[in-house]
């Protein structure tokens, strides 16, 4: 399935950048949000998202898709084949939003919710036509990062999932299907993980928000970008691999270290702190400044990846290679 007409249901932090990330590909945008303030924060976001595709890559890019704001959920799914729903997080709403585009979509219509959490066997109950409806969760922000995690609730259909991976395929996104429905799908977990221990550290007084970033953007980090944690504990393992790696460093995971399970009360205290270390540390720089330095990032990071092993490509910079070559055959196709 060649999806060309898209909606964007939501046009916040992520319904925005999904916007962007149809129209750079090409694809028109029907997109509905009623917050009074919706055309300029997506026209803010889709000119972000404008300058880091432009970074991004010198191939050939698609003249642009239309973005058309609407009136109504039913006027911007009524003749859409990929429908993107990022509303606010919660589950009534979500269905709510969900039974108008139900009413509304064509038959043949994938129906994705953006939810970081919710499931879609709650999503979709009072749907007429559930088995087209999965998550879709991105990562932000949408029009760079290429990850998104599928997720069919009890009636999503095979079908879908498929056609799906297609649908954000063509778009240079990268799908990947969770095998079980849970609580906040895989990289919600981890990331959850992460933010428990640091809630901890913060609190204590073990580091600040500062230390705690430095920590993390001058080490692990780096290596996380680029082979996760898997492929990056096996190297640790040095020649003996992984067993040896679990071997020397299993006995650790009964030692006392962590509190994951026991999270700290996020009283007035905790978030007075945490936002005040946060200004200190970057109150320079507005969101939108912060963003475009973010973005010049992750562009560079996808560049080098794109260069390694000889121009191979590795990881994310594998498939902006793969991208870039699909979209260079494209116009080599059409000429
Ligand atoms: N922020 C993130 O980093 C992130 C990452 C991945 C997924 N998500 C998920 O994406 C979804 C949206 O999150 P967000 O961060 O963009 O929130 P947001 O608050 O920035 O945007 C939500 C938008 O939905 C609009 N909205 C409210 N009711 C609506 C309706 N009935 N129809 C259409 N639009 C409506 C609001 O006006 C708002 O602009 C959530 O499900 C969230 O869990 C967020």
């Amino acid at each position: 399935m060649i999806v060309k007409q898209t909606a964007a249901i939501g046009g916040g932090v992520i319904g925005g950048a999904w916007a962007a990330r149809f129209v750079l590909n090409g694809l028109d945008c029907k997109i509905f949000d009623p917050h009074p303030d919706a055309q300029r924060i997506v026209g803010e976001v889709m000119d972000n998202a404008t300058r880091a595709f432009d970074l991004l890559t010198d191939a050939p890019k698609p003249t642009p898709g239309l973005l058309t704001f609407v009136d109504s959920i039913e006027e911007a799914v009524e003749d859409a084949d990929l429908i993107q729903e990022s509303v606010p997080e919660r589950l009534e709403l979500k269905q709510k939003v969900h039974m108008q585009i139900d009413t509304a979509a064509p038959e043949s219509a994938l129906v994705g919710s953006s939810t970081s959490g919710l499931l879609p066997t709650d999503i979709q109950a009072k749907m007429m036509a559930p088995d087209r409806m999965f998550v879709a969760h991105p990562y932000n922000p949408v029009y760079l990062l290429p990850l998104v995690e599928i997720v069919g609730g009890a009636q999503t259909s095979t079908e879908t999932i498929d056609r799906a991976h297609g649908a954000y395929t063509q778009i240079g996104m990268k799908p990947i299907t969770i095998r079980k429905e849970i609580d906040a799908f895989v990289g919600d977990r981890l990331l959850e993980a992460v933010w428990r221990e640091a809630l901890w550290l913060i609190k204590d007084n073990v580091c600040t928000t500062e230390e705690l970033d430095n920590i993390m953007r001058y080490s692990f980090g780096m290596r996380w970008a680029q082979m996760g944690l898997f492929e990056t504990y096996r190297i640790a393992g040095g020649e003996a691999g992984m067993r040896h790696f679990i071997e020397q460093f299993g006995p650790t995971l009964s030692m006392p270290w962590t509190k994951l399970m026991n999270v700290p009360e996020l009283d007035d205290a905790l978030i007075d702190k945490i936002a005040s270390q946060s200004d200190a540390q970057s109150g320079m720089h507005s969101i939108r400044e912060l963003e475009q330095i973010r973005d010049e990032n992750l562009v560079g990071f996808m560049q080098v990846l794109a260069n390694s092993r000889g121009g191979e490509g590795w990881g994310a910079g594998k498939l902006l290679k793969d991208y870039e070559m699909r979209l260079k055959a494209k116009v080599a196709n059409d000429g």
